[in-house]
Order: C-alpha cells, then sequence, then structure tokens
C-alpha cells in the first residue's frame, strides 16, 4: 500500500480538479494499492496536519469541475521559514505531517511561489511531484500551465461583449486582465478578442503612443476603440523608477488600478468617453474549457508515472508539445515573461495593434 498526500496551493484556477483526477484515476488502474490523503487549504493543511482521506468516489464527476476540491490558500514562500504567530516552525511541522502519515509522496498542484515551497520540501528530503498550475502561464520551464486557456477563453469573451456596447456609444473602452506580472493572458485574450491597443508589464507603455493609437483610429472613422490592459502594465516613467520610488508612488495611488489612470488621462487629453471593465476573478471561475480538461488529464496521469517509477523531485511540464519532467530545482522561483522580441508581438503589430511603444 503507497500513500500519496495532495494539496492545492495558491490562487485557484480552472481544471485542478481535472489534474488531481488525472493523477488518481493513473494510480488506481496501475493495479497498485493507494491510499489518497487531500491536504485541506493548500499548505495549511500540511502544516497544520489538517486533512481528507479520499477515495476515488471523491474524483469521479469532477473532471468539469472549477475550483478545487481541496481548498487553497496562499502561504508566501517569503514567510515559509518564518514560525507562524503561536511559534510553530511551518517547514518543520510539513515534514512531521509528512512523515506521521507515512507518505509516499506528496503532489503540490501550484503556481511560482508554490513550486518554490514544493521545491523546499523536495531540499529537505521529502518525495514530491509537482503540477504547473495558473492562469498567469509564468512558470519557468513549461510552455503552458493548466488554467491558462480557460482564463483566456473568459478574458476574451469579456472583449468580445464589450465591441457591441463600445460601438454603440462611440466610446473608448479599456479591459483589464489578470496575469499578475506578466502579460501572457493580455496579449492572447487581446488578439483574440481583437483589442486595437494591448498593454502588457514586459513592454512599458507610452501614453502619448496610446493616445495616437487612438486617434488615428477615429481619424479612420472608427467609432470606437477597446484597449486590453494587463492588471500589471506600466507606464515608461514608472518603469524608469527604482523600486523604493514606486513603492513611494503607489502609497499616494488615487486611482483602484492602472485602467482607471490610463482611462483618466485618456478622456482629459481626447475628450472621448472612457470606460473601465474589469472581470477580475471570473477569469479563473467556471468550468475548465476543453483544452484545458485534457491539458490538465494529461500532466494528471503523467505525474501518476512519475510516482509509479519513484521519480521525485520534479514538476511535469510542456515542452515543445510533449510533457516532460523538469526538476523543481531549476524552475523554482524563476518567471517566465513575454519577451517584447517574440514572434506574436511582431505579428500582432503586422495585424495593427499598437502596445504603447
Ligand atoms: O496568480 C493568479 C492571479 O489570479 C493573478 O492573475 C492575480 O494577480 C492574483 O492571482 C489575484 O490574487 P487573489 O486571488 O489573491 O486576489
Amino acid at each position: 500500500m503507497k500513500r500519496i498526500g495532495m494539496l492545492t496551493s495558491g490562487g485557484d484556477c480552472q481544471a485542478l480538479n481535472a489534474a488531481m483526477r488525472g493523477v488518481v484515476k493513473c494510480l488506481i488502474n496501475s493495479g497498485e494499492q493507494y491510499e489518497f490523503y487531500g491536504f485541506l487549504n493548500g499548505y495549511k493543511g500540511l502544516i497544520y496536519s489538517n486533512f481528507r482521506m479520499l477515495t476515488g468516489a471523491d474524483f469521479s464527476g469532477i473532471l468539469t469541475r472549477g475550483g478545487t476540491i481541496l481548498g487553497s490558500s496562499r502561504v508566501p514562500f517569503k514567510t515559509i521559514r518564518e514560525p507562524d504567530e503561536d511559534g510553530i516552525d511551518k517547514v518543520e511541522a510539513m515534514k512531521q505531517t509528512y512523515y506521521k502519515l507515512q507518505l509516499d509522496c506528496l503532489v503540490v498542484l501550484g503556481g511560482n511561489g508554490s513550486q518554490k515551497t514544493a521545491n523546499l520540501l523536495s531540499e529537505e528530503g521529502l518525495n514530491i511531484v509537482s503540477l504547473p498550475k495558473t492562469i498567469d502561464n509564468d512558470l519557468w520551464g513549461t510552455d503552458m500551465t493548466f488554467g491558462f486557456q480557460s482564463a483566456v477563453d473568459v478574458a476574451t469573451t469579456s472583449i468580445d461583449y464589450i465591441h457591441t456596447t463600445a460601438d454603440s456609444h462611440g466610446r473608448v473602452f479599456i479591459v483589464e486582465v489578470m496575469g499578475h506580472k506578466v502579460g501572457w493572458l493580455t496579449l492572447n485574450a487581446g488578439i483574440a478578442g481583437g483589442a486595437d491597443i494591448i498593454l502588457i508589464p514586459e513592454i512599458p507603455y507610452d501614453i502619448k503612443k496610446v493616445i495616437d493609437a487612438i486617434e488615428v483610429r477615429e481619424k479612420r472613422g472608427c467609432r470606437f476603440t477597446i484597449l486590453a490592459v494587463a492588471e500589471g502594465a506600466i507606464s515608461k516613467e514608472d518603469a524608469k523608477l527604482s523600486k523604493k520610488e514606486y513603492k513611494e508612488k503607489l502609497q499616494n495611488y488615487t486611482f483602484p488600478s492602472v485602467s482607471y489612470e490610463l482611462a483618466d488621462q485618456i478622456q482629459k487629453k481626447t475628450g472621448r468617453e472612457v470606460r473601465v471593465t474589469v472581470p477580475g476573478h471570473m477569469q479563473r471561475g467556471g468550468a475548465p474549457d476543453p483544452y484545458d480538461r485534457v491539458f490538465a488529464s494529461r500532466l494528471g496521469a503523467e505525474a501518476g508515472q512519475l510516482i509509479i517509477k519513484g521519480h521525485f523531485g520534479y514538476m511535469v511540464a510542456y515542452k515543445n508539445r510533449e510533457i516532460v519532467k523538469t526538476p523543481l530545482k531549476e524552475i523554482a522561483g524563476k518567471l517566465k515573461t513575454v519577451s517584447p522580441d517574440a514572434s506574436i508581438i511582431k505579428e500582432a503589430k503586422m495585424l495593427g495593434i499598437s502596445f504603447g511603444d
């Protein structure tokens, strides 16, 4: 009998359940006997030994269900070595839970910070297999994360819907897209939704160029302009500030987000009516799309294979259209950003999309 622990950590996304189901189905179908321990609310469940024993039945009917049946939470990596409010050593506590339950492997489904903690636990001697989860698609070592395509669908639908009302009223619209510090989601949803201007953190914008792009469209007789703006988009001026100066600026910042600052600037400089739409956490919600169901199931099955073979300390990843295993130590702490020189940026520019640069 082998004992497998499982947890989902960080911001949730679509297809977490599909991925866990993939792992469990693969193991059950291998013919060996397994016991499954689901830790509740991410690493917190492992720290405080808060878990539920799961059977195959728990994973039945969850392929299409969004969210996570285990719950999730954020335990920031930068605080992982700090004792909690009761003085508990979090890393020691996680190891104790693992050893107490005599686990053979811990499966971690997580994004950037969660992979760092997974790597730390692996370095501490635990058997870890991880899966790449995040709508941001910013994990190093994999071309794609599950959740991303479903989030692209939601963000694209938001931009699609905005078209008709923007046209009716002849307005400038800003659709703010998630993605934390990277622009993958905005870039893909922006192109898919036919946005006229796309602003992402990796390409700081010049507000004059943004205004120019709006005015060029107006002169061509276009009634509306749609901007897809990443929540982390940054102006050229702000990008030049030191970390300290930027922090100071944010302390006196009166706008809810960069989109509202842009809306204010565009309205003042063009006299046009500008509206902001923020789909927000809807981008992480709902059922996974078919792509993510297939992708997460495949990743889950391959993670199951790693467990069967006893290959630990890896994240299952997608590279050059193949599912591979990537050592956790190689990916932990690295961010996959959009290169301003990427062909997708060049092609988007050929299509007439402005990046405000
Ligand atoms: O990392 C996923 C993500 O949805 C980011 O795109 C976003 O910046 C962040 O999480 C939001 O976090 P929270 O759910 O804690 O508000």
